[in-house]
């Protein structure tokens, strides 16, 4: 990806329930992403459509990704799906740490385990963060600087290349624009975490980390979020379910 590209990527959770259904919205999708220039968009789909969504498309504007993965690339560990198997059937991204699978019971030293596998696999890490709710004494922000920090525990500088950071708090997540994230929150975020990733890294590997925000993304609040929060794209939910709406926020973007 480009420095200055916009990331914008669907997280399609699990949905659609058909591989038929699947394609019908990747080419929904493809006839806008692929003319968006300014833009690196990645769909993540379930698992078991990535290597048929991954032959729809010979470009780079369009890439794929996974929505999880797990800590090992070989052994005895019956369902699980490894970082080698995923970039073998086209996979360039991988979502972790995602709040939904935090809630199924994975913790922060399973995030670091996959965190590090992931990018030493050569794969590009999508590491989400967020609280579940603020406090008045900000004691949220020790909370991520936690998650943050132990997701990094290990990871070497020169890996830093392939980490992308989504801000993705759990209470603007399923909801609409309005209840999203303000711009002056998301900037104040998108200064916390750069700090973080200073004294870990340093300015200059710091800087080059894309910080981009997900919960409510749509149509209506991302140019507010590009404009005043200094978001460098969008992790998207429900708005990536319908291609309309996630073309337009494709659009929205790409005028910037
Ligand atoms: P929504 O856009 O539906 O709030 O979902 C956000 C999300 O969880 C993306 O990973």
């Amino acid at each position: 990806m480009s420095k200055n590209k916009k990331l914008i990527i669907a997280n399609w959770k699990l949905n659609p329930n058909s591989l038929k259904e699947a394609k019908k919205l990747f080419s929904d999708i493809k006839k806008t992403a692929s003319k968006t220039s300014k833009i690196q968009t990645v769909i993540c789909p379930p698992f078991v459509y990535i290597n048929e969504l991954n032959k729809m498309y010979s470009g780079h504007r369009i890439e794929i990704g996974a929505q999880n993965v797990f800590w090992e690339n070989k052994g005895k560990y019956t369902g699980e799906i490894s970082p080698s198997a995923l970039k073998s059937v086209g996979a360039k991204y991988v979502i972790v740490g995602h709040s939904e699978a935090r809630a199924l019971g994975e913790s922060n030293a399973d995030v670091n385990k996959k965190v590090n596998i992931v990018l030493k696999t050569g794969l590009k890490v999508v590491l989400c963060i967020g609280e579940s709710k603020r406090d008045s004494q900000a004691l949220y922000l020790k909370f991520l600087k936690e998650e943050l920090e132990s997701a990094l525990s290990d990871v070497p500088k020169n890996h830093l290349k392939n980490l992308i950071i989504t801000y993705e708090p759990i209470w603007a997540i399923g909801k609409t624009a309005d209840d999203a994230v303000s711009p002056h929150q998301m900037y104040e975020m998108y200064i916390f975490i750069k700090k973080i990733l200073t004294e870990l890294y340093g300015k200059f590997s710091a800087s080059n980390v894309p910080i981009i925000y997900g919960g409510s993304a749509e149509p209506g609040n991302v140019e507010e979020l590009l404009t005043q929060g200094e978001v460098d794209g969008f992790l998207v939910g429900h708005a990536s379910l319908e291609a309309q709406q996630f073309n337009e926020i494709l659009k929205i973007t790409n005028s910037f």
